[in-house]
């Protein structure tokens, strides 16, 4: 019983030891050595041969594969999970959903799951098996209950688990052959040859390798689920995202109720597609309209809030930018984005203090889109620079107005994918204005929008004084026209436009 089965290899030279080193004594890199499972050879040397291959297939003539590749999908009855999937899951695949803890990973898994029950029922392809580490059959009872699942196809059609070993797991997955295995979580999954804690980079990975093993083996879906760290990265080794088919991640704020799901990795469908659902009392739903989701109820015209527009996948979001920036009392001024890249914002600061007038150097800045989106969208970066001049000079952006486009270092506004589809969407939801770069006004028809007066401008500086300069005295509200004040005359574009009055 006590003979060694596991050894410490390094990942960059592939040294093995016996003991855990904290650096590698052959190659000197540090932190390399991982818990690695020692089996006779043939197991070893299948599992390194070519993963997914069918065992003892032959190889087969290109025009012969596509009546097979041809794949049946298991629907999981949340379209918002189908579309960012492609679909449905593929029978055989193994698929990793990530996320923070508390985001809603078991809640979506387990309503899946019953969606699943339900298809394979019909399909034949069979019942769901949600075999859980993480919490005991009681717990999952209880959700089950709230979710309102004790009854009806998922009663019977999901077989509970509380297990963490995988020998375990496939092995009652082998003898009751189910059409999908949900294993919550890969982190609390443990291989019982391996010492390590579960978690540890061994262990994480050798379970995610056996059940790799199950998926592709026995034609069953296998979904993980993960945890994510607060820096966003799947806690455990990188190579399981190189290991898996997909990479669904469940973002959002956890305080609030809007959960985005995405796909990071797809093999079997586009990676850009998102998915909207919100978590309520009864679980996860989808939302009536999901363009207008991130856009905030509350009154649009206080300083510092824009609405952009983002294109994820084939969709466009509306969301709120929001920016305060506030007298730094001493030292470095902060710069905070949430949602946004930092990067990004740093960077347009400086665009608006060097190419705009506004000179945010003394200033603690903050930026963030509302609903708890997170988006790298270059079209935002014309809403965030519009809400930081905005929230600079206190002066709000007139109701009814969306700015899309991607600032340049030289304050130059540059055209972004997808206008014609943002700009229906903004007229769609009501908006009434749109500040967008010029290249697009000469390169395409798409500014010719029913109902959207667009503004087509060739700096930053020119969108601000659409944006910003409304004539004197007068609050938020709505623009008489494009480029003119409400008198009718051309906007102050001498002198210094916004600067603070001496009147005081
Ligand atoms: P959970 O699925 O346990 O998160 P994870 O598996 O990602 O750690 O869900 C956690 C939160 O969701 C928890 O704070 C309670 C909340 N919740 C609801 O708001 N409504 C519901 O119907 C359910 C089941 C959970
Ligand atoms: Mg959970």
């Amino acid at each position: 019983m006590a003979r060694p089965q596991s050894r410490f290899v390094c990942q960059s030279c592939g040294e093995s030891f016996l003991r855990w080193e904290g650096q590698c004594r052959a190659c000197a890199a540090w932190n390399s050595l991982v818990e690695t499972v020692v089996r006779g050879t043939p197991a070893v040397a299948r599992r390194r041969a070519a993963p997914g291959a069918d065992r003892a297939a032959d190889a087969i003539p290109l025009g012969r594969l596509a009546a097979q590749a041809a794949v049946a999908r298991l629907p999981s009855g949340i379209a918002e999970l189908d579309r960012v999937l492609g679909g449905g899951l593929v029978p055989g695949s193994l698929v990793l959903v990530g996320g923070e803890p508390g985001i809603g990973k078991s809640t979506l898994l387990l309503q899946a799951a019953a969606g699943l029950a339900a298809s394979g029922a019909t399909s034949g392809a069979g019942h769901v098996l949600y075999a859980t580490g993480e919490e005991s059959a009681a717990q999952i009872r209880l959700r089950a209950a709230r979710l309102g699942l004790l009854h009806g196809p998922a009663s019977d059609g999901i077989h509970v688990l509380a297990e963490h070993e995988i020998e375990r797991i496939g092995e009652i997955a082998r003898r009751d052959r189910p059409g999908v295995v949900v294993v919550d979580s890969i982190q609390t999954a443990t291989v019982g040859e391996l010492e390590g804690p579960a978690g540890s980079v061994g262990q994480v990975r050798e379970a995610a390798l056996r059940l790799m093993e199950l998926a592709k083996g026995e034609g069953i879906a296998v979904v993980l689920v993960g945890h994510v760290t607060k820096d966003g990265s799947l806690a455990g080794p990188k190579t399981l995202e190189h290991l898996v088919d997909a990479v669904l991640s469940l973002e959002g704020e956890r305080t609030g109720g809007l959960r985005l799901v995405r796909a990071v990795k797809n093999r079997f469908g586009s990676t850009e597609e998102v998915g909207v659902l919100e978590m309520g009392e009864l679980g996860l739903h989808e939302v009536a309209d999901p363009a207008r989701a991130f856009l905030g109820d509350h009154d649009m015209s206080a300083p510092g809030s824009v609405v952009g527009v983002t294109l994820e996948g084939t969709r466009a979001l509306l969301v709120e930018v929001q920016a305060l920036a506030a007298q730094a009392p001493y030292g470095t001024p902060r710069r905070t984005a949430i949602g946004l890249d930092a990067g990004r914002l740093a960077l347009l600061v400086a665009v608006l203090g060097r190419r705009a007038g506004i000179n945010l150097g003394s200033h603690d800045v903050y930026a963030n889109l509302a609903g708890g989106l997170a988006a790298a969208d270059p079209a935002l970066d014309l809403p965030v620079a519009l809400a930081l001049a905005s929230t600079f000079r206190d002066r709000p952006v007139p109701g009814g107005l969306v700015a899309i486009g991607e600032v340049g270092l030289l304050g130059e506004l540059r055209a972004v994918g997808g206008m014609e589809r943002r700009l229906r969407e903004a007229a769609r939801l009501g908006f009434s204005r749109a500040i967008i770069p010029r290249s697009h006004a000469s390169a395409t028809a798409a500014p010719s929008i029913p109902g959207l007066i667009v503004n087509a401008v060739g700096t930053v500086r020119e969108a601000l004084g659409v944006a910003l300069e409304a004539p004197d005295g007068s609050g938020p509200g709505e623009l008489p026209a494009a480029g003119r004040t409400r008198d009718g005359q051309p906007p102050a574009s001498s002198g210094r436009p916004g600067a603070p009055s001496a009147r005081g």
